[in-house]
C-alpha cells in the first residue's frame, strides 16, 4: 500500500515540523490538535518555518503556499479517518499515548499505518493496544524537523516488513536519511545524546568550567553545532528530564539518572529556549540575552 494522505495528531514543537516536512514533499496532511487555539500556534509556527525556508532560498514563495495549501486543521481525530499513515507527536506520557492510539484504532481505516515520534516510551506498549501491531512503527524525528536530516524508522518485534518498508520509504520521500533502530530505550541518537547531556550538566553543577566554556570546548573542540548545554535549552529541560526518567526505569543505571540541578530546573519551570530560562536566559525571539 502506497502512503497517499498523512494525518498527524500535536502539532507542538515536533508535530508542526512533521506536518510542514510532510506537506512541503507533497503529501496532504491532517493535523489534529485538541483546541482550535492549539491548531492556530501550530499554524502560524509552519508559516514563520516556511519563510524562513524561502529566506534561505530553500524552498520559493510558490513551494510555501503550496504546502501551507495541502494542511487541514482539525480538533477531531475521526477526520483522519482516510489518511493512509497517523504519526503521532503528542506529551510523551505513556497512559495518554496508549488512550490516543486505542480512540484512533476505532476511528482510523483498517489498513492504515501508525507511527509514534516518541524518543523515548516503548513501541510495542503502545502497538500492543491497538488492534493493527503489524502495522506499527517508531518514526522518531529530530528537532527542528524541517532541517535535520535524520529519522530513526523503530521495528518492533511485531512490525510487519510491509510495513516497516512502507514507512521507510515514507521517510525517505520527506528526504531524510533513515537509521533503523530496535525498540530500545533511546533507539540510537538519545541512548547517545542524553548520558552526554546529563554530563554536560553534571560538569556545570561541579564548577568544572562556565556554561559558555563547557559549549565552547565542544563546538570548537568538536566541532558540534551546539554546545551541550545549549542544546540542552533548545532540546529543553524538561523534555530532555523526561527521557532521562524513561531511561533510567529501563536500564537502572546511574549514567541516565538526572543531576539535582536538572530536577530543581524543571521544578522551577525553567525549561529552557521555550520559557525564556533554562541554563542560559533568552529574549521573546528566543535569541540568547
Ligand atoms: N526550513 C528549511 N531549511 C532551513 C530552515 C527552515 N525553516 N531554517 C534553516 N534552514 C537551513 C539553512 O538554510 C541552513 O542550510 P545550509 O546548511 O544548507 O546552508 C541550515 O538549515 C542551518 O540553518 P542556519 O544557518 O540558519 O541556522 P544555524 O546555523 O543557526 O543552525 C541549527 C541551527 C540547525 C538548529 C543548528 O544549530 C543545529 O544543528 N543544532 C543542533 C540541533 C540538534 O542537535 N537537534 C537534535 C536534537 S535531539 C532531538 O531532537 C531528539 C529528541 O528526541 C530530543
Amino acid at each position: 500500500m502506497e502512503i497517499k494522505k498523512v494525518g498527524v495528531v500535536g502539532c507542538g514543537l515536533m508535530g508542526s515540523g512533521i506536518v510542514e516536512t510532510a506537506a512541503k514533499a507533497g503529501f496532504p496532511v491532517v493535523v489534529r490538535e485538541v483546541s482550535d487555539e492549539l491548531l492556530k500556534k501550530g499554524r502560524s509556527r509552519i508559516e514563520v518555518s516556511l519563510s524562513r525556508a524561502v529566506e534561505k532560498q530553500k524552498a520559493t514563495p510558490q513551494d510555501k503556499e503550496a504546502a501551507l495549501g495541502r494542511i487541514t486543521g482539525t480538533t477531531r481525530l475521526a477526520d483522519l479517518a482516510d489518511c493512509d499513515l497517523v504519526i503521532e507527536a503528542v506529551i510523551e506520557n505513556m497512559e495518554e499515548k496508549k488512550k490516543l492510539f486505542k480512540e484512533l484504532d476505532a476511528t482510523a481505516k483498517p489498513s492504515a499505518l501508525f507511527a509514534s515520534n516518541t524518543s523515548s516510551l516503548p513501541i510495542t506498549d503502545m502497538a500492543a493496544v491497538t488492534k493493527r501491531a503489524p502495522n506499527f512503527v517508531g518514526l522518531h524525528f529530530f528537532n527542528p524537523v524541517p532541517v535535520m536530516k535524520l529519522v530513526e524508522v523503530v521495528k518492533t518485534v511485531m512490525t510487519s516488513e510491509e510495513a516497516f518498508r512502507n514507512v521507510k520509504a515514507f521517510a525517505e520521500k520527506l528526504g531524510k536519511t533513515v537509521v533503523v533502530a530496535k525498540d530500545t530505550p533511546g533507539f540510537v541518537v538519545n541512548l547517545l545524546l542524553v548520558p552526554y547531556l546529563l554530563d554536560a550538566v553534571r560538569a556545570y553543577e561541579n564548577g568544572v568550567a562556565s556554561r559558555e566554556d563547557i559549549d565552547n570546548g565542544m563546538v570548537l573542540g568538536c566541532g558540534h553545532p551546539m554546545g551541550p548545554l545549549t542544546l540542552l535549552d533548545f532540546v529543553g529541560i524538561d523534555t530532555t528530564y523526561y527521557i532521562a526518567e524513561i531511561m533510567f526505569d529501563e536500564f537502572k543505571d546511574d549514567h541516565y539518572a538526572a543531576p539535582p540541578l536538572m530536577r530543581r530546573l524543571v521544578a522551577a519551570g525553567f525549561w529552557g529556549r521555550k520559557t525564556g530560562r533554562g541554563i542560559y536566559e533568552y529574549d521573546e525571539k528566543g535569541n540568547k540575552k
